[in-house]
């Protein structure tokens, strides 16, 4: 027997059937319920999450040869609802926006439109993609939304209604879809590895659900994929594998190491990662990802249900979150996001992704306000040293030629990082330097005479113009794109 997409097996038969859309669901059952079903809706919302199949719901409801008049629980099996399934109803009519977009279409389809339906209650075209027609096409169309007759009813469905014209969305009802939850998605998809009768590890279910970005036929196409390797029982290094999906270990690894401030391990797991033929954009959409999970543990909580991981997963987030402050956290996901768009053109992605990286690695080494405070008003602070340098060197023993000119340099950067390390004024253009210096002699007991909370204080020197200058250089220099200042 030929395989059916899981889609289109599993496609939602009633309301009720439709996850995640309760809200859409329950209004048109009130609808229906109280006669006061709309002529015309239009259905928002990003591919996946249910459109046209709540469209073909509202369709059955409406036409179902079971009732004498609209149901909110359609049969799904009297000759109207069945043909609908299909999408080959003679009444309910489907029509592709994308191509039927021109005036021509919708002309021929307001003649049939004033012809009652054949066997139904209702005429009901479904449009998909409608902010795909031509404006002619939608001038056309708003004429018979105007004063439509009593047997028709529209449903449009658009993954751009900023696209859709305003005269056409005013006479519409209009519906936003939701994106679908990951955990909606997981519980669905569990569902139908059940139905189907395929093993499958735990572990692989959270983490597929996620790669569907709330779309829920795009979970069910990776799974078709998946199931489509043979392998029994699925797990999560399959999807690893055939996804081109990072090696989580791996990235939790780069992580570590980028928390650990160990700038010879960042490398190391930088090209982990990238020899698994990973390119460097998924390499730092990975990393934005985990990065927010960090975050949201220092904000939220290692049990905030914000958290789509398993069990074993939440442990590691939450142990690997204790290396990081929540600014730094807030500081690298920015910075990831643009570097994201820059390495999209650079001919040299990699040295960038490397140079970011290194940026976060040394981060304590750079300009750290909180230091700067600290400095200011107790005298140095306990610094945090590049650990891979020190160990790296000490560990390995002899090494070959190219390793022992790698260390070498490594060394030579550590030294001049803790230079910097140890006066971070110097970071700054010469006329500041001084002037925070000079604070530093009376600082500690004047901010405080004249009142000012540390926080206070900290605003104060991050908005300082030459702070901000070097902070911004920096990230500019990196990420390729100035601050708009
Ligand atoms: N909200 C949902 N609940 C259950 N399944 C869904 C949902 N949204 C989409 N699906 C699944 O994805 C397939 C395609 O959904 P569809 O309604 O055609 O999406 P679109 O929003 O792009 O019109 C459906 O057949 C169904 O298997
Ligand atoms: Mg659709
Ligand atoms: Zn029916």
């Amino acid at each position: 027997m030929a395989y059916t997409v899981l889609a289109r097996k599993y496609r939602s038969q009633t309301f009720d059937d439709v996850i995640g859309q309760d809200p859409i669901a329950r209004t048109l059952k009130n609808a229906i319920k109280t006669g006061r079903v709309a002529h015309a809706y239009l259905l928002a919302g990003t591919r996946g999450v249910g459109k046209t199949t709540m469209a073909r719901v509202l369709a059955k409801s409406l036409n179902c040869l079971a009732f004498d008049a609209p149901t909110t629980e359609p049969c799904c099996k009297c000759d109207s609802c069945v043909a609908v399934n299909l999408g080959e109803d003679i009444d309910v009519i489907e029509i592709d926006g994308a191509t039927n977009n021109g005036v021509e279409q919708v002309r021929e389809l307001r003649q049939n439109a004033i012809y009652r339906p054949a066997r139904c209650r209702f005429k009901i075209y479904i449009i998909d993609e409608v902010h795909m027609l031509t404006v002619p096409a939608f001038n056309a169309l708003l004429k018979i939304l105007e004063e439509p007759p009593s047997h028709v009813k529209f449903i449009f469905a658009t993954t751009e209604p900023n696209k859709v014209i305003a005269t056409i969305q005013s006479r519409c009802q209009r519906f936003d879809f939701s994106n679908i939850s990951a955990t909606k998605i997981a519980g669905q998809l569990k569902f139908i590895l059940e139905q189907e009768k395929i093993k499958y590890e735990d572990d692989l279910i959270l983490p597929l659900a996620k790669m569907a970005n709330g779309s829920m036929r795009d979970g069910l196409s990776l799974l078709d994929r998946l199931i489509s390797t043979g392998a029994e029982p699925l797990t999560a290094e399959l999807l690893e594998e055939f996804l081109g999906s990072p090696n989580s270990e791996k990235i939790y690894n780069l992580i570590g190491e980028i928390g650990d401030s160990s700038a010879a391990g960042t490398f190391a797991a930088i090209e982990d990662l990238i020899s698994t033929g990973l390119s460097e954009v998924q390499v730092v959409d990975s990393l934005i990802d985990y990065m927010r999970d960090l975050m949201v543990v220092k904000s939220a909580g290692a049990e905030s249900e914000l958290l789509i991981l398993t069990a074993e997963q939440r442990k590691r987030t939450g142990r690997l979150a204790e290396k990081f402050d929540t600014a730094a956290l807030i500081y690298n996901i920015t910075a990831l996001e643009k570097l994201r768009w820059s390495i999209k053109n650079s001919d040299t992605p990699r040295a960038l992704l490397e140079a970011l990286l290194l940026r976060f690695t040394l981060s304590e080494h750079f300009l750290n306000v909180d230091e700067l405070l600290s400095q200011s008003q107790a005298g140095p602070v306990k610094k945090k040293r590049p650990t891979s340098v020190k160990s790296e060197a000490s560990s390995k023993g002899q090494g070959t030629k190219e390793d022992r000119g790698q260390k070498t340099e490594d060394r030579s950067q550590a030294t001049s990082i803790e230079q910097q390390a140890s006066s971070p004024v110097r970071n700054l253009p010469m006329g500041t330097g001084n002037a925070t210096q000079k604070e530093k002699k009376s600082n500690g007991t004047s901010d405080e005479r004249r009142g000012k909370t540390r926080s206070q204080r900290k605003n104060e020197l991050i908005n300082d113009p030459a702070v901000k200058t070097v902070l911004l250089g920096l990230d500019a220099t990196i990420t390729g794109i100035e601050e708009n200042q």
